[in-house]
């Protein structure tokens, strides 16, 4: 099994038992268009996969680890976890950086800032604050070179899941992730400047259905909550208790219920 190599808010690490029961090996490609540190994709390992998300600077980061671990790896070594450091990296403007620079910017800024979160301001500019306390770690350059190998048979790309779903045939599978519209209200922007909505889960539910008709198999988790159980109700969620995070903050974790809907049945 492999580690994921980020740290992501809603990562699905801790329900992972549950969701790898879903996937048989003779499912055609493994697909996850809300994919973040891709948790379920490093642990079932599929031969073929098609990853996707809507944050531009991940996708470009996991293309930099697939070609380039080894000079990654020391690049971001390099720079010292400091606080001035860390405020410097964060002011640089991706734009005037090559995609390997970009690269070494967001692991090393996803690696030390607070919890691990990605939240962008208004304007698209990271804006998460240095951790003082419990900073992520620099993976193992065998970490990097495990992940590179993985991703090496896999198809990455950036976008809304709206466009990813339309290259799914059947015989897939499809892991879905989204943020939680309900939630991200109350902890606006994170992720992406633009935030996800009821309407895009209203969109996602339609996609469910062509993924459905098109012989291809999926499992969606999301918030329990009564949005999600309508929109979901035709795939008879179940709930699923998860202990999560929120906003990152370590007040605000607690046990949580979650909805997992498939249309395909557990082995
Ligand atoms: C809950 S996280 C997924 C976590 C993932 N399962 C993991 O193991 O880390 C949701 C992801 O959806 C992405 N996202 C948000 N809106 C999106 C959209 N419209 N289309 C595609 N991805 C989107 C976010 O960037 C984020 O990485």
């Amino acid at each position: 099994m492999t580690t994921p190599l980020f740290r992501w808010a809603g990562s699905k690490r801790k329900s992972l038992p549950t969701l790898a029961e879903f996937w048989q090996p003779t499912f055609r490609r493994y697909v996850e268009p809300f994919v973040g540190s891709a948790a379920l994709f490093f642990r079932l390992q599929p031969r073929r996969a098609l990853l996707s998300d809507i944050n531009k600077g991940l996708i470009e980061a996991y293309k930099v680890i697939r070609d380039q671990p080894d000079d990654l790896h020391a690049a971001v070594c390099a720079i010292p976890r400091r606080e001035t450091t860390y405020y410097k990296i964060r002011a640089q403007r991706p734009a005037d950086l090559t995609p390997f620079e970009r690269a070494v910017r967001f692991v090393y800024l996803n690696r030390y800032c607070f919890n691990g979160i990605y939240r962008t301001n208004a304007k698209g500019e990271f804006n998460v604050p240095f951790a003082h306390n419990k900073p992520g770690v620099i993976p193992s350059i065998e970490q990097f070179r495990q992940c590179s190998i993985l991703l090496s048979k896999t198809s990455l790309r950036c976008g809304d899941f709206e466009s990813v779903l339309s290259a799914v045939r059947e015989g897939d599978f499809v892991y879905l992730d989204p943020p939680y519209a309900v939630e991200s209200r109350r902890i606006f922007r994170q992720y992406d400047a633009k935030e996800f909505t009821l309407e895009d889960m209203e969109r996602l539910s339609k996609c469910l259905r062509s993924i459905d008709g098109i012989g291809a198999s999926f499992v969606i988790s999301y918030a329990d909550c009564a949005e999600a159980r309508r929109l979901l109700k035709r795939w008879k969620p179940v709930r699923h208790r998860v202990r999560r995070h929120i906003a990152g903050f370590a007040s605000a974790r607690r046990t949580a219920f979650e909805l997992l809907a498939t249309n395909i049945e557990a082995r």
